[in-house]
């Protein structure tokens, strides 16, 4: 049977989940988690949104043959993101590498289906400007001998929502910035999926 995984991907007869992908930039943890799924062979509907025109999200996008909007700041104030998203009305909003502050509106009608991902243990080295190298150089400018993912509901302010998941890796004394941020992509390639997937399941 051939399956059109990237449009609908409806598979004995379980119901169909609808999930919207959020990204700013490279999104490969987006790719990573519709392949994870694709491979399960669990059903599910993929929309990715943008808010950058040059996002590389949007290249995974088209490989991956699933539907990608780009919604900018601008857009999102003018509540063209809320009325995407009503339209779309989906079982969990991922913000996969997604850097705007996201619209409380959304929050307010989406209670509990909306998740991020940071790249450290927070509540340490979240918040405002805390986001991709500055997150991994502080880590090791600070010497810190462990870092990590945390997977959180989505609030009001940066980093703050009710902690879902956490996974830790060493920082050994020579690592750079770049050695950490590579540990920490590990770590979400091999849970953020798996999270996703339990969110959605209810368990
Ligand atoms: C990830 O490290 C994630 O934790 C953070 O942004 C990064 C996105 O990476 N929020 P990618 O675009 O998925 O490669």
């Amino acid at each position: 049977m051939k399956l059109f995984f990237n449009r609908v991907c409806k598979i004995e007869n379980k119901p169909m989940k609808n999930i919207v992908l959020m990204a700013s930039g490279s999104g490969s943890n987006a790719e990573n988690i519709i392949k994870h799924f694709k491979e399960k062979k669990l059903s599910c509907q993929f929309h990715i949104i943008t808010n950058k025109k040059d996002a590389f999200v949007l290249e995974r996008a088209k490989k991956l043959g699933i539907p990608a909007q780009i919604i900018t700041k601008k857009e999102n104030d003018e509540g063209i993101l809320l009325q995407k998203i009503t339209e779309i009305n989906p079982d969990l909003i991922v913000l996969a590498g997604y850097l705007l502050l996201f619209p409380s509106e959304i929050i307010k009608n989406f209670p509990d289906k909306i998740i991020n991902i940071h790249p450290a243990l927070l509540p340490k080295y979240g918040g405002k400007g805390m986001y991709g190298n500055f997150v991994h150089e502080s880590v090791v400018a600070d010497k810190e001998t462990e870092t990590g993912i945390t997977i959180h509901y989505v609030s009001d302010h940066y980093d703050e929502g009710a902690i879902i998941f956490q996974a830790k890796t060493s920082v050994a004394e020579n690592d750079t910035a770049e050695d950490v941020a590579q540990k920490v992509h590990q770590l979400e390639y091999e849970h953020f999926p798996q999270v996703i997937e339990r969110l959605l399941s209810g368990v």
